[in-house]
Parts: C-alpha cells; structure tokens; sequence
C-alpha cells in the first residue's frame, strides 16, 4: 500500500512517499479500513517535527483523521460489516492515518454521516470531537451566553462557530478582515480582526465591561493568562494548546475563573453528538483545500506558512 512515512524528523521534506505491506487482522476485535481521505492538524506537523519524539519510535505514519470503507472484520466483530462507511481518529500514540490502509479496533469507528463525501467526513473527527469536548462537556455552555472563539477560520474554529451556534449561543470570534464575511455567514455574531484590533478591548465593549461567559484558547501564547480580563465573573477558559511557557493567572483568581484542558487523544465518544448536528444540516464541515496524497508535502506547507497569498480558512483534506 502507498503510505506517507516519517524517518526523521524535519520540516514537510521528510515526508516520504513509500510502499509498504497492507496491514493485516491479526486480533479477532479488529477491523480494516481502506482509507479514501484523511486531513491535516496541527498536531500532524508537530508529530512530523518530533515535539512528540518521546512518545513515537522512527519510523511513523501520522495523520489522525480517517474516512474510508471497511474491507475486512475480525471474528469477534459484531457491529460492522464489510462495505460500511465509516470515520474515526486513530488513537494517538498508533499508527496514523496517512496510508492507504488502516488497522484499528471496532470501538475506535463511527459511522460516517450519510450526508457527507469522504473528503468533508475526512475533516470531521479529530476536531468535531474536541469542539464537543470544549463547549458542551466542559464548558457546558447554555443558550444565551456569550463565547469568544479566537482563530474563527481554523479547523477547530470553523467547527466551534458552527456548533456554539447550534447551542445557541451568541459567538465572538477573530479573524483577518479578508475572511469576515465568510465568518459571519458561519454563524459568527461578532468578528475581530486579530491583526489590528485588541479583542479584550473588543469584548468587553461587546458585552458591556460584564466580558465573554467562555473562552476558548485555540492560539497559545499569552492567551491563557490574558482571557480573564475577557472574562465574565464565573466563567469559564477551555485552553486546547501545549502550554511551553509559564503562565501568571491572577486575573483569573478575580474573576472567580474555572480552566479547563483538553487533549483529545480519541474521539468516538463525542463524534456521535457532531454526527446528529451534521445529519440535522446544523453544522458541515468547511473544507480549505483538498490535495491527492502524493502533493503532502504542499499540504504541510500550507497549514504551516504564517503569510499565506489565500488566507486558510477551514481544513485541508488529503484524497487517495
Ligand atoms: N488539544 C487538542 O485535543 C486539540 C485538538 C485540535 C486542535 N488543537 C490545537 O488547536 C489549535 C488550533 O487548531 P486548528 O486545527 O484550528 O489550527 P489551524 O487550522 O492552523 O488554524 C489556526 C487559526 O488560528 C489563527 N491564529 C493564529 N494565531 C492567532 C492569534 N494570535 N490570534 C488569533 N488567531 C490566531 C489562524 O489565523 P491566521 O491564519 O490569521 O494566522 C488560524 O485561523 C492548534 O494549536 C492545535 O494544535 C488541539
């Protein structure tokens, strides 16, 4: 099978196109997967720089979203049959989903959506999961309360605007001034432009100085330590990102702040809610890009460049 293989790591040159044998069952629980598109995360190229090199030994196959078919079923497999239609992330720590084929256990699948093409399902379930994780499991957020989604035009953004929306909630979002348009007919009520405008200034002129009932940190930096002065009293910060340097939260001590971390290492406990939204036309999946395997090295290229001629907007899919 062709598969996209890391030997080293580096920067997008390191990912390289090889043949290897198809993986076969080798557990009465498991399942095959002939992969047709998968998409690319964040985590992907960090996986490929080695931030997580204590968890992989070399060589990898990364990748953590997968929509594709079932060609073969284990003994013991009782809920899905040849032919079905299925998407999932592979669990964190295996092997990804850059291959045309893909071995995994039956309690990692979903079924896919009945409305979607293999590319839209493929940009679903690493980022459906967590967004449901985030605002509906952790943050619990109501109808009526105010939330700031920084990083509206990302794949977690796309989805969060879209999902906080069908919660209904009013949603703050950021974004260049090129895509405000775009964001706005996701859902979003407020756009800031991140480049040029401060948005706790924003945020609380929005809301009247009460500040956003949730924030979602999807950017890193200084945003954990700075979302409190965004902050209703009581509220509640879902930070998703590697926090690498020291933080001093001590407006979060005024603002009687509740934080929450996620790092979604699966997701098919949460992907059946994101599926029902899908189904009901709620929510769909806003795809950048798609680009056959054999362009991979592009695709890492894009998600990763600061200044891009297009700016991103949603995820960028990967086909076979
Ligand atoms: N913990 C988990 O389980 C989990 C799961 C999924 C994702 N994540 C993390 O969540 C983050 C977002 O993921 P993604 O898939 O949405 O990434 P993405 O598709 O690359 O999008 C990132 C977005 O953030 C914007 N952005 C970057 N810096 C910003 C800043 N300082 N202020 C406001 N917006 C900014 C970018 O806008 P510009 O194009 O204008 O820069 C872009 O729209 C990543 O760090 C990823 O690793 C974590």
């Amino acid at each position: 099978m062709k598969a996209v293989v890391i030997k080293n790591y580096g920067g997008p040159e390191v990912l390289d196109i090889s043949e290897l044998p198809t993986p076969t069952i080798t557990d009465p629980s498991q399942v095959l997967v002939k992969v047709r598109a998968t998409s690319i995360n964040p985590l992907d190229y960090q996986v490929r720089r080695g931030d997580y090199a204590s968890l992989f030994g070399l060589p990898i196959i990364t990748g953590h979203d997968i929509a594709g078919d079932i060609v073969a079923v284990g003994e013991a497999v009782k809920n899905w049959r040849i032919g079905d239609k299925v998407y999932y992330s592979p669990r964190f720590g295996g092997s990804g989903s850059y291959a045309e084929y893909h071995l995994t256990e039956e309690s990692s699948l979903s079924r896919m959506p009945d409305n979607l093409s293999y590319e839209e399902a493929a940009a679903v379930p690493l980022v459906g999961g967590t967004v449901w994780e985030m605002l509906a499991v952790r943050a619990s957020l109501k109808k009526g309360e105010t939330i700031l989604i920084p990083g509206g035009a990302g794949g977690v953004g796309t989805f969060a605007i879209q999902v906080a929306k069908s919660m209904g909630a009013v949603v703050f979002t950021t974004g260049q001034s090129a895509l405000h348009e775009d964001l706005r007919k996701l859902g979003a009520d407020v756009v800031i432009d991140h480049h040029h405008e401060d948005y706790i200034e924003e945020i609380k002129s929005y809301t009247n100085g009460k500040g956003a009932d949730v924030i979602i940190d999807t950017v890193g930096g200084s945003m954990l330590s700075d979302s409190p002065l965004a902050l209703a009293d009581y509220g509640r910060v879902v930070s998703l990102v590697d926090i690498a340097q020291p933080q001093n939260l001590i407006h979060a001590w005024e603002k009687n702040a509740t934080y929450h971390f996620v790092f979604t290492r699966q997701s098919r406990d949460e992907l059946h809610h994101i599926t029902r939204l899908i189904e009901n036309g709620d929510i769909k999946p806003v795809i950048d890009s798609v680009y056959p395997i054999e362009e991979v090295k592009n695709a890492h290229e894009r998600i990763e460049q600061r200044k891009r001629e297009r700016p991103l907007f949603g995820k960028i899919v990967l086909s076979f």
